[in-house]
């Protein structure tokens, strides 16, 4: 080849259209847990992995939660999972527990409510106790036959935004103590990676929770922050090069029994599990943090300041977060400006989980 041809071939190559995005999710992953990743790769996004986090349940729980959803959908030989962190940075069970003594009790007490064997054997998956422990009986999806690709998933995240400077969007659905340890342990990785989209961050919903029933408090607390205010705050307050925060918006869609039924007029795996299991209880919470950064038009209104999280054990706020307009912002450490997202287009993520559900990727589809 002489060097003519060599800078055509590269002309070339840079001439491809660019690769698709890659992203990471880490998730407290449960039976019809599946739809972000599946609006992510029916998005054309490339997944390079998941990460199963001790949020609503322990992480090797949630791990194999993933492992076995992406087994029914024939996508374990394409997209490996690694599991996170047992713990949270500082909390446990019982120093979560000795906090709601002081400030009062969460509706949805994740991974730290008091451990039920009743409630395991009828299918719950594990709280509390011994964070090795898995219970089968949650696994409504099938247990999975396929095994874990690691143990360390912050180390391997670190390892994915190196080879992929700029490419790799973050994406945190629970907790957020795997990315908070990935930072700490490479001072590049926020910067290396192409954002942060996480769903959690609610704020101003105190009169939310005390105007309304149980429920409502239940909608309006922040679960996913609340059980690891440390990781929140590092997490959070890292140089990301955007960050996007789905917190009140994720309220805004709510599946209905009609929309199951259409759903489930096209039957596969994916779409017989979200009609058995999915519900109606509950709103999209970490499929709109995800649709919120598939595609900017997504985003119907939004607006940004400066965020902090409340890490004072004292504070009845402890892990919630706290925003600042530039002018009062603290001088004394450095916050991220971020992106509030207000409102998402609520009926094309209707149509766009119904697309993902009857019309699921497999790893033919995208390899
Ligand atoms: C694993 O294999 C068993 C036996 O074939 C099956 O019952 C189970 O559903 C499989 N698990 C998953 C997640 O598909
Ligand atoms: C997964 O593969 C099995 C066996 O090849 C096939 O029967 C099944 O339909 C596939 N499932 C999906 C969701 O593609
Ligand atoms: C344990 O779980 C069972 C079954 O879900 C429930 O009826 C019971 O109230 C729970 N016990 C406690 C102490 O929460
Ligand atoms: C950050 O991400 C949001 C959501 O995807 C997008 O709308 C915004 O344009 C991005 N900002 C920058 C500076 O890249
Ligand atoms: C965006 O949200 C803000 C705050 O809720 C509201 O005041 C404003 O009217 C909204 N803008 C649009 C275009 O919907």
């Amino acid at each position: 080849m002489n060097l003519l041809s060599i800078i055509l071939t590269a002309t070339a190559i840079s001439a491809v259209p660019i690769s698709a995005t890659k992203i990471i999710l880490d998730n407290d992953w449960s039976t019809a847990g599946f739809i972000p990743y599946l609006l992510a790769l029916n998005a054309g996004w490339d997944v390079l992995g998941l990460v199963g986090d001790t949020s609503n349940s322990w992480a090797l729980q949630t791990s194999l939660h993933a492992l076995a959803t992406l087994e029914v959908g024939n996508l374990s030989s394409c997209i490996p999972v690694y599991k996170g962190s047992d713990y949270p940075l500082l909390n446990t069970p019982e120093l979560f527990r000795a906090w709601e003594e002081i400030h009062g009790v969460l509706p949805w007490e994740g991974a730290f409510a008091a451990q039920n064997v009743t409630a395991e054997n009828d299918g719950s998956d594990p709280t509390s106790g011994n964070p090795d422990r898995v219970v089968k009986e949650a696994f409504l999806e099938g247990y999975p036959n396929t095994t874990l690709a690691g143990y360390h998933a912050a180390s391997w995240m670190v390892e994915q935004v190196h080879k992929y400077p700029g490419e790799v969007m973050i994406y945190s659905g629970g907790a957020l103590t795997n990315i908070a340890l990935a930072i700490r342990m490479d001072h590049s990785f926020a910067s290396l990676a192409k954002g942060l989209v996480i769903m959690g961050g609610y704020i101003d919903v105190n009169l939310l929770e005390v105007t309304g029933s149980v429920a409502q408090a239940d909608m309006n607390s922040d679960i996913n922050l609340m059980v690891d205010p440390e990781a929140s705050k590092i997490a959070l307050t890292a140089n990301f090069p955007n960050i996007t925060i789905v917190g009140n918006s994720a309220n805004q869609v709510y599946p209905t029994e009609t929309y199951w039924k259409d759903v489930y007029t096209i039957q596969n795996p994916y779409s017989t599990l979200a009609y058995n299991f999915y519900g109606t209880s509950f709103p999209f919470w970490d499929e709109t943090a995800i649709f919120a950064v598939l595609d900017p038009a997504n985003v119907l209104n939004s607006t940004s300041f400066y965020l902090d999280v409340d890490t004072a054990w004292s504070s009845p706020s402890y892990g919630n977060i706290h925003a600042y307009q530039e002018a009062l912002m603290p001088k004394r450490q450095v916050l991220q400006k971020v992106n509030y997202v207000l409102e998402v287009d609520g009926p094309k993520l209707m149509s766009e989980i119904k697309h993902a559900l009857q019309h699921p990727k497999t790893c033919t589809d995208i390899s």
